[in-house]
C-alpha cells in the first residue's frame, strides 16, 4: 500500500502503460481518477481499478484542448476532495521520412506529447499547490534522448518533455512538489505499430530489438508501472528533475 491517502489523477490511461498505472496505483491504496480521449479503453480501466478495491473515476478528455485538460483537473480534484498526485501518459506516434512528413502530422504529435503535457502541468501544478504539494511524473521516451530513423517529430515532441520536466522540477520544488519523466524504452503496446510499419514489419523490427537491448527482448507495461507507482511514492521524496529510463538496458 505504497499510495495509501494519495488522490491521483492518471491522463492517458484508458490502454498500454497507463492502464497498467491505474490497476497498480488501485492495488497500492491510491484513489483516482483516469482521463482519456478513448472512452471505451476508459471504461474497462477503471473497471479494473475498481477491481482491486479502489475508488476509481474516468473523465472523457482530449489533450490537444486546454479547456479540456482544465475540467479534467478541476473535476478530479472536486471528486477526489484534492489532488496531489498527477501523472500524464498520453502518447501520440507517427513515423515517416522527414522530407515527406507533413506539417500537421509534426503538429498532431507536439498536440498531444508537448502541449498535452504543458496544460496538464499547467492547471495540475495549480491544484497540486492547493493540496500543499505532491508528485508529478510525465512521460517521455527513450526516443527523446536518442530519437530514431523515421521518428524525428516524435522524437523532438519527447525531447522536448524532457526538457519541460527538467524545467519545471526546478519551478516547483519550493512547493514541494516533485516532477520527474519516464523514460520506456521498446514496451509490446499497440502504439508502436507506426514505427514497425515503418522498419519494415513485425521480422525486422524484432531483430532490431535483439540487438539494441541487452535484455534481449520489448518489456510489458506491467514491467514499467512500478516505476510510476515509485515516483508518485513518499519513498521517492528525495527525487525531483530526474528522467528515469525503464528500457531492459538499450541507454547504457
Ligand atoms: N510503447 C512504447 O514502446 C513506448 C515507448 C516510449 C514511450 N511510450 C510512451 O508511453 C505512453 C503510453 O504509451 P502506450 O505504449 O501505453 O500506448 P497507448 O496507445 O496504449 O497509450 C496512449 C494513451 O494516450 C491516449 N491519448 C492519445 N491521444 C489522446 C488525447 N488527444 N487526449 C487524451 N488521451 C489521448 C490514448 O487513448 C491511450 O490511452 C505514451 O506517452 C508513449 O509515448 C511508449
Amino acid at each position: 500500500m505504497r499510495l495509501k491517502g494519495k488522490r491521483a489523477l492518471l491522463i492517458g490511461a484508458a490502454t498500454g502503460i497507463g492502464r497498467a498505472c491505474a490497476r497498480d496505483f488501485a492495488r497500492h491504496g491510491a484513489s483516482l481518477v483516469v482521463a482519456d480521449i478513448n472512452e471505451t479503453g476508459l471504461v474497462e480501466t477503471v473497471a479494473l481499478a475498481q477491481e482491486q478495491g479502489a475508488s476509481a473515476h474516468g473523465l472523457v478528455c482530449d489533450v490537444g484542448q486546454e479547456a479540456s485538460v482544465r475540467e479534467a483537473v478541476e473535476q478530479a480534484e472536486s471528486l477526489l476532495g484534492g489532488l496531489d498526485t498527477l501523472v500524464f501518459l498520453a502518447g501520440y506516434m507517427r513515423t515517416g521520412a522527414v522530407d515527406q512528413f507533413a506539417a500537421q502530422t509534426w503538429d498532431a504529435i507536439f498536440d498531444v506529447n508537448a502541449r498535452g503535457t504543458f496544460f496538464a502541468a499547467k492547471h495540475g501544478a495549480a491544484a497540486l499547490r492547493r493540496a500543499g504539494g505532491g508528485s508529478i511524473t510525465t512521460t517521455a521516451s527513450l526516443a527523446g534522448l536518442r530519437g530514431a530513423p523515421g521518428m524525428t517529430a516524435y522524437a523532438a515532441a519527447k525531447g522536448a518533455v524532457i526538457a519541460f520536466t527538467t524545467a519545471l522540477a526546478q519551478e516547483l520544488a519550493p512547493d514541494g512538489i516533485r516532477v520527474n519523466a519516464v523514460l520506456p524504452g521498446w514496451i509490446d503496446t499497440p502504439f508502436n505499430t507506426p514505427a514497425i510499419e515503418y522498419m519494415g514489419g513485425a521480422l525486422p523490427h524484432a531483430e532490431i530489438v535483439r540487438r539494441a537491448v541487452p535484455l534481449g527482448r520489448q518489456g510489458t507495461p506491467q514491467e514499467v508501472s512500478p516505476i510510476y507507482v515509485f515516483l508518485a511514492s513518499d519513498e521517492a521524496g528525495y527525487i525531483t528533475a530526474k528522467a528515469m529510463m525503464v528500457d531492459g538496458g538499450m541507454a547504457h
